[in-house]
């Protein structure tokens, strides 16, 4: 049975699908998960932690006990929500670059993934949201009635990753960020498990050269159609 009021927008690091389903949820009043807070929150505990994130046996024991609660941001940071990890404020954290350098590797294990997916799963399935990631029309939620992949070019998915970290004060190097970027979909794209494509019935949009609001519009045309 179709998840008549879900919306699943998946696409490569930086293609736009955070900021663009923040504003789409707000405009249809429906709640909005960025799964990729989730794996970054494993991440992060690995990494501080001291675990080594080649150890599949112990970063899968920890995604398995990690709690992660996402809330409305209580603080006007630049932040788009709060995200507390066991208990911890960590929602700049989940930007640095520790994270940001393992996260790919911690989510390629299957007891990872399939500790997380559960969780999304039992969102989504509530109903009335937009969740957005890598695999969540393929995967997490099959059955979601609006499925969306974005894609841009990579030096504009660069651009933007350097300037929002750099406007939210990061020392940044373009060259560096796109290098991490091409790196981090290589992984993304080419591991066995849930790899980033999109779902057959999806609608691939592009974000290049596009505003935010333009792709919102674009996105609302087919859910009215
Ligand atoms: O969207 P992001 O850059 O915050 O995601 C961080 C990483 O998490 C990404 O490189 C791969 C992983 N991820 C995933 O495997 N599946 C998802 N549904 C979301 C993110």
């Amino acid at each position: 049975m179709k998840l008549n009021n879900v919306i699943t927008i998946d696409g490569p690091v930086a293609s736009g699908k955070t900021t663009v389903g923040k504003k789409l949820a707000e405009m249809l009043d429906l709640q909005f998960l960025d799964t990729g807070v989730m794996y970054r929150a494993v991440a992060l505990a690995v990494v501080e932690a001291g675990i080594d994130p080649h150890n599949e046996e112990r970063v899968s024991e920890k995604a398995e006990n990690i709690q992660i609660e996402i809330f409305s941001p209580s603080q006007d940071d630049g932040r788009q929500y709060d995200v507390f990890v066991d208990g911890k404020d960590a929602t700049w954290k989940l930007r640095e670059d520790v994270v940001r350098d393992n996260v790919s590797l911690v989510s390629t294990y299957q007891r990872v993934r399939r500790a997380l997916t559960q969780k999304q799963r039992e969102i989504g399935e509530r109903g009335k949201i937009v969740m957005v990631g890598r695999d969540i029309g393929t995967v997490v939620l099959p059955d979601a009635a609006y499925k969306f992949f974005l894609v841009a070019s990579v030096e504009e998915r660069a651009r933007r990753r350097y300037l929002e970290d750099k406007a939210s004060g990061k020392k940044v190097d373009l060259a560096d960020i796109q290098h991490s970027l091409e790196e981090r979909d290589k992984v993304d794209s080419s591991r066995k498990l849930a790899p980033l494509k999109p779902a057959e019935d999806a609608v691939v949009i592009s974000t290049d050269h596009k505003t935010v609001d333009e792709v919102v519009e674009e996105i609302l045309s087919f859910i009215k159609e």
